[in-house]
């Protein structure tokens, strides 16, 4: 309990620990108990169903339960941290299906259900919450419930697309490596009839940090103004979900790393080598759209030996461009929060039908 502290966004029970576990608090029955065993089905030894074995890349690993030895009372879900690997990590909480209740919901439950997202039947997803790393200002904005709730057909895109942007440039790779995830998680779900699940979450982690990942690709820097339900918070390192923090030396090689691509790229810029530059960019990356995205930041670079002020503003735009030259993004999209999965003998089609909405909204923003 002593190593372990309060998660970023809920400060209902969860908690995060250095080894790379979180700890949820096992709900009051009938949904703690629920979820309990749902987690031991799918992961217990004697599991040998193909549907469960095929599920488990899909979930947290669950490693077992946890009590504190001060309160023996107390239950906790041991399970894996699955932010743990990232070192910005943007965090969304999507809530998936046309039902935020389940088949043994009152009367009075469904109606308090429905009146929280009255447009979950006709969307089916409801954004629970965001936290964004934003380069340019090297801080995260956070997103509450009251955000998603907000969301409407029509603003849907948009809204969504904010978990996407990083201050300046919106994160096609992102978008598309998450597209990826969610259908693999459609099939699984095309393919199984034996479990329904509602108010049920994917949980959608990428990296922020623009030293691991590409970046930037195929939009136009442009500020956004900050709407009901969102939250800019300060410095970086308090902030980072994560527990681990950057040390010296790793921050040592990233400078150095970065001052090799500023001389890089400066010579080029001076010789007008945009094309040698692309001529750097991995095939995949290699597209039209990419291409300009690139010019676009090579633009901002100023003609002439960079003053002071300028050198630091290339060198984060250097970072940022240059970080589009590297690794496919790491993305991670899981399943969580199973207080409400229930036994069934069909195909789970108000999952399906959100997984689905929420792709095509995905793969519309990658269109603009
Ligand atoms: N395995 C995990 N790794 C990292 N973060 C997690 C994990 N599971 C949950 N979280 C974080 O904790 C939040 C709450 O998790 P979950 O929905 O399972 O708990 P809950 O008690 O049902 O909370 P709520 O009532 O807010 O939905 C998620 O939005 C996510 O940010
Ligand atoms: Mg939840």
């Amino acid at each position: 309990m002593i190593n372990y502290h309060m998660h970023f966004s809920n400060v209902k029970g969860m908690l995060q620990h250095p080894d790379g576990t979180v700890l949820k608090q096992l709900q009051p029955p009938p949904r703690g108990p629920r979820e309990l065993n749902f987690y031991n089905m799918v992961f217990g030894s004697s599991c040998h169903d193909h549907v469960f074995l095929e599920l488990r890349k899909f979930l947290p690993k669950f490693l077992g339960t946890w009590t504190p030895t001060t309160a023996p009372n107390e239950l906790y879900l041991k399970l894996e941290d699955v932010t743990r690997k990232f070192k910005k990590p943007c965090i969304m909480d999507v809530k998936i299906g046309k039902k935020s209740y389940d088949p043994d919901a009152s009367a009075e439950k469904i109606q308090q259900q429905i009146s929280k997202y009255p447009l979950m039947e006709e969307i089916g997803f409801l954004v629970l919450g965001m936290r964004v790393y934003q380069f340019s200002s090297d801080s995260y904005m956070t997103y509450d419930q009251r955000y998603g709730r907000g969301l409407t057909k029509e603003t849907l895109k948009d809204g969504l697309s904010r978990f996407f942007h990083d201050g300046s440039c919106l994160r096609k790779d992102a978008v598309a490596a998450s597209i990826r995830e969610v259908e693999r998680i459609l099939q699984w779900f095309e393919n199984q009839n034996k479990l329904c699940f509602y108010a049920s979450s994917l949980l959608f982690v990428y990296e922020g940090s623009p030293q691991l990942t590409a970046m930037g690709v195929g939009d136009a820097p442009r500020k956004l103004a900050a709407p009901k339900g969102t939250k800019r918070t300060g410095e970086v390192v308090e902030h980072n979900n994560n527990v681990h923090v950057m040390n010296s030396s790793e921050s040592r090689m990233v400078e150095a790393s970065v001052g090799q691509s500023l001389s890089n790229m400066y010579a080029l810029h001076r010789k007008g080598c945009f094309k040698a530059h692309q001529s750097m960019v991995p095939l995949h990356l290699k597209n039209a759209e990419q291409d300009r995205s690139i010019c676009k930041c090579l633009t901002l670079i100023s003609p002439g030996q960079p003053n002071g002020n300028e050198i630091k503003q290339l060198e984060k735009d250097l970072m940022h461009t240059s970080s589009m030259l590297q690794e496919p993004p790491e993305v991670d999209v899981r399943m969580i929060d199973f207080a409400h999965v229930f036994p069934s003998n069909t195909k789970d089609e108000e999952y399906i039908y959100g997984l689905k909405h929420l792709i095509s909204v995905l793969r519309n923003m990658l269109d603009d």
